[in-house]
């Protein structure tokens, strides 16, 4: 069977055809980039930061409700999903965000002067996506990342994911709409969360003035020309600012999908976060 139609996994040291397809489809992959026995640290490390926060024992700033889905209540306070600044705590997620083949495809697209996710709100995150019971973070509905701050003069950005599971049916994946961080996307005026837009928002974001040919789906629903990306452990996954991605829920009702995830900005620093700075436009 011909694997012809799979995007491709592109290698360290292939960064020009790497952004050339990114700047195409809105996303790539980096496969073979990290030593196995680093992930496996990362894992570890990850895990122990987790278990610390659920425990009590850690500074409860590096948890977040923010990220979760707004009825998740005492259940998201017992089992933590998200470990924020999670770059502070494991050796190997500081080592493996700063790695010379992340910044390679990094600097290629946007530049050296851009900056990384260390300083925006969140910081890198371990997330723990998983369907079991005292699970807050299963799934995530269509979005993308401009519109968590279309106030903002951060973008655009690409975000960096370092893939601790391989992912598929059995522990849930990511969906793109590949080529959709062109079309101008409108900021999120409409939304299951009842989200506020907050003022001074720009009214779409993407790299052209073109605008989608239908409206985003509010929740999970099947677009026209979406794909599925399936990891491999130790895959680094980049996706634009403006691409239209969800995260499907696992099938597997004991499995777990775990990740480190953080972002590199081109536009502005902001000088501090408001209190209103993250728009939740995406159902989980
Ligand atoms: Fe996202």
């Amino acid at each position: 069977m011909s694997t012809d139609l799979a995007p491709p996994a592109f290698l360290p040291g292939q960064t020009a055809e790497m952004v050339s397809f990114y700047r195409r489809y809105g996303f790539a992959v980096l496969r073979g980039a990290l030593d196995l026995r680093l992930v496996g640290d990362l894992e570890a490390e990850c895990a122990d930061a987790q278990a610390r926060l659920i425990a009590g024992e850690l500074d409860p700033g590096y948890g977040t409700t923010e990220l979760i889905e707004g009825d998740a209540g005492e259940r998201a306070v017992r089992f933590a999903n998200y470990v924020l600044r999670i770059t502070e705590l494991s050796p190997s997620a500081r080592a493996i965000t700063r790695a010379g083949a992340v910044r390679a495809v990094i600097h290629a697209l946007h530049g050296s002067q851009c900056w990384s996710g260390d300083d925006d709100r969140f910081g890198y995150v371990y997330q723990d996506a998983r369907p079991s019971a005292e699970s807050s973070y299963k799934r995530i509905g269509w979005h993308s990342d401009w519109q968590s701050g279309p106030h903002l003069d951060m973008w655009p950005s690409t975000a960096v994911t370092i893939h601790i599971d391989e992912t598929g049916p059995p522990n849930g994946f990511l969906r793109v709409v590949p080529g959709s961080h062109r079309w101008a996307t409108p900021a999120p005026y409409e939304n299951v969360n009842g989200a506020v837009v907050p003022p001074g928002a720009a009214p779409s974001g993407g790299y052209t003035d073109e605008p989608p040919p239908s409206a985003m789906p509010l929740r999970f629903e099947k677009i026209p020309g979406e794909i599925a990306l399936y990891a491999e452990r130790g895959d680094i996954f980049f996706h634009d600012c403006y691409l239209w991605h969800a995260a499907a829920m696992a099938t597997d009702p004991d499995a777990r999908r775990r990740h480190v995830r953080g972002s590199w900005y081109a536009g502005g620093k902001p000088d501090r976060y408001g209190a209103g700075d993250f728009v939740k436009n995406a159902a989980r």
